[in-house]
């Protein structure tokens, strides 16, 4: 169990209070924050070191300048009791104010909602109680107090916010009338829930019965007619969205039938493409080119060759690492069977079969840019990093001038990114939440370590979903360590949506464009999307930008891989991970953390986790505790 550093923050605190300086914004931010933290309880440890800029710690954003706090997202982190005045009501630079899901009680605080900034605030399903503060600032975006113990009346001042785009007050016990509503741009509203009565303002009619019901004195709209005509209150133009034509439903009956059609058509096309790719398949299997045939029964598998380009074999030998058990020569390698794993930017990797059933994996490099000497002393560095249960250890090398080879142990289930987007849909088993967990830590520890041991200019510079390897007890490991630096890679497609915004420019790595990657890994782990959203098209979005324009306007949930869906209780733990993922993957290189707090941040998701969590799949986890 972890506890919150109340000794530090109060030490701070006190100190604070006694210096008798004019602090700049940002500290009476970070001030109003320690405030926050100190009175209101947490289960959760948010470990705010007031050492280190607030700008950095979790659930706080700044504006781009740092010198104003913008955001403070703390979703449920079990925050309980109430909100005291004059904490999260000072930070009057606060756009964005996340604490749903948490068992906030009493009322919300006036100085919180008539913060001048801000557009969105998000306190739903906690249990605040008393009437809705009838002061908001008129750019508020996205109010949602659902899901709570509001009581008293819809404030009529809700009709002065203009820019409101989502109103949610369901599942709360409000009465009296629903106002007249007439805001451009509200998209969503929901008031269902509620003892709320009268007739739906004429305003708002364009909204699905499913927004009001569950007031059981509420009529007309959508729901069944008053039985008194409503009292004509405006003439006003319905607000979105528009009711549905019927023209729209005359249209139904064309669209099916050429989509029938159309389908025959899909069919056809289908088989014929499936046909020529078995054909060519068929060619390509047989492409056997250099070597003896492989021993017995393997013969009818297909066999691939990698050594072609070696020459001289006496002079070049194998070079093992130190500690391989591996007892083979260059000769038996390349008599082994071999198939082909994938292609990757950096070469061919197979798998080769060799006798006695060792398996391992050859990746053959091309566009090899170094000499022999800078590559020696690399894979001596490679060699070394590479002793961690999370790094995919290389085992030997092979270096001529025509051909280098890596030799690495096999691993058997693949990459993180087949599991992902492999046969979505088909008879796949999704991966499910607490092995997305183990496997994120385990790659963030393995990136951690080549970091750590590697040294500062030591980075991995290609880290993908393809390059996370998944081991047999479904941990995740880090592969292609230390090649960056030896080859000569165009710009890829393959790995473009990976790349952090100064490697674009600048084309230099350095441990934070490591981080960068790392958090495209995580977004992509979280919502089961591919980094680049439409590869090669000219308005392509990638993955960071569209989460964060997703969950700017706080449809969090809609971020997440459908796949996750089916299991409970996580979303406290996705929303958690998914505040990593976007830490990694901030523009500005300082701001992301480093691959060791990065470690730590994952590991307190696991650890909070752990002590209270109704999970109806806690038996079949293997929850490991962090072994520190
Ligand atoms: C950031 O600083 C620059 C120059 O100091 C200023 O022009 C700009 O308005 C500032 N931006 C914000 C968001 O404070
Ligand atoms: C919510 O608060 C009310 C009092 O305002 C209390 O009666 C109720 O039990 C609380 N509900 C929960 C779930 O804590
Ligand atoms: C809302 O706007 C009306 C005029 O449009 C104004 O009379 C009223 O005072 C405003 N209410 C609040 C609470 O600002
Ligand atoms: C919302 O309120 C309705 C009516 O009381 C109830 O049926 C529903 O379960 C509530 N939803 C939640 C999530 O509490
Ligand atoms: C709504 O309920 C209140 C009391 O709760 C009552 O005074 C008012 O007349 C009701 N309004 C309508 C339209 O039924
Ligand atoms: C409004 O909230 C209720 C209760 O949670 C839900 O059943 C309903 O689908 C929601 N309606 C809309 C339009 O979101
Ligand atoms: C809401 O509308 C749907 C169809 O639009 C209808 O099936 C349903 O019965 C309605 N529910 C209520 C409570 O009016």
């Amino acid at each position: 169990m972890k506890s919150c550093p109340f000794s530090v923050v109060s030490f701070v605190f006190v100190i604070a209070i006694l210096l008798p300086l004019v602090f700049s914004d940002l500290n009476s931010d970070q001030q109003a924050l320690l405030g926050f933290a100190n009175a209101v309880p947490h289960r959760r440890n948010l470990a705010w070191d007031p050492d280190t800029s607030v700008c950095s710690w979790v659930g706080i954003s700044c504006d781009p300048n740092r010198t104003r706090v913008t955001s403070v997202r703390l979703p449920g982190i079990g925050l309980i009791g109430s909100i005291p005045p004059n904490t999260l009501g000072k930070l009057d630079a606060l756009k964005a104010l996340s604490l749903r899901s948490n068992r906030l009680s009493g009322s919300l605080p006036s100085d919180i909602t008539s913060l001048p900034m801000l557009q969105y605030l998000y306190v739903q399903r906690n249990n605040f109680s008393g009437d809705i503060p009838a002061s908001f600032p008129l750019q508020l975006n996205v109010l949602d107090l659902s899901f709570n113990s509001f009581t008293g009346n819809i404030p009529q001042m809700i009709r002065n916010l203009t820019q409101l785009t989502t109103l949610n007050l369901q599942n709360n016990s409000l009465s009296g009338p629903i106002p007249d509503l007439n805001l451009p741009k509200l998209k969503r509203l929901n008031v269902s829930y509620n003892h709320l009565n009268g007739s739906i303002p004429s305003s708002l009619e364009g909204f699905p019965n499913s927004s009001f019901v569950g007031n059981s004195f509420v009529c007309g709209g959508p729901l069944k007619a008053c039985t008194l005509p409503p009292p004509p209150t405006s003439f006003s133009p319905p607000a979105a969205p528009p009711h549905k034509s019927s023209k729209l439903k005359l249209k139904m009956g064309v669209i099916i039938a050429i989509a029938a059609g159309g389908s025959v058509l899909l069919l056809l096309l289908g088989l014929i493409v499936v046909l020529c790719c078995l054909k060519k398949k068929d060619s390509g299997g047989t492409n056997v080119l250099k070597g003896k045939a492989p021993t017995g029964g393997r013969s009818e598998k297909p066999r691939a060759e990698f050594g072609s380009g070696v020459q001289e074999p006496e002079k070049n030998k194998l070079v093992f690492f130190e500690g391989c058990s591996y007892n083979f020569d260059l000769d038996d390698l390349l008599r082994a069977s071999a198939e082909v794993l994938g292609k990757g930017s950096y070469g061919t990797a197979y798998k080769a079969v060799l006798e006695e059933a060792t398996t391992v994996v050859v990746k053959r490099l091309k566009e090899v840019v170094v000499g022999k000497k800078d590559f020696e002393q690399q894979m001596e560095i490679v060699g070394r990093v590479g002793q961690h249960t999370n790094v995919v250890p290389l085992r030997a090398y092979y270096y001529s001038k025509d051909e280098k080879l890596l030799v690495y142990d096999y691993i058997s289930n693949g990459s993180l990114s087949a599991f992902l987007h492999g046969n979505r849909g088909g008879g796949r088993t999704p991966l499910d939440w607490d092995s997305r967990i183990k496997i994120s830590l385990g790659t963030a520890r393995g990136i951690a370590h080549i970091h750590s041991v590697g040294g500062p200019k030591f980075t991995h510079g290609n880290i993908k979903a393809t390059n996370v390897l998944l081991s047999q007890d479904l941990d995740g490991c880090i592969s292609d360590v230390g090649l960056t630096p030896l080859m000569n890679v165009p710009a890829t497609a393959r790995s473009a949506g990976y790349r952090a915004p100064e490697v674009i420019e600048t084309r230099k790595h350095s441990h934070k464009s490591d981080v960068y990657s790392f958090g495209v890994v995580l977004l992509e782990m979280l919502t089961g999307k591919a980094p680049l959203q439409s590869p090669g098209r000219d308005d392509m979005v990638d993955l960071p930008r569209w989460v964060q324009s997703v969950v700017r306007e706080e449809w969090t949930a809609e971020v997440f891989d459908v796949e996750l869906m089916r299991y409970q209780n996580i979303e406290e733990e996705m929303v958690q991970m998914l505040q990593i993922a976007m830490a990694c993957v901030a523009k500005v290189p300082d701001m992301r953390p480093n691959m060791e707090e990065v470690v730590r941040m994952i590991e307190d998701i696991r650890q909070s986790d752990s002590e209270n969590r109704p999970s109806s799949e806690e038996n079949k986890s293997n929850v490991q505790t962090p072994d520190l």
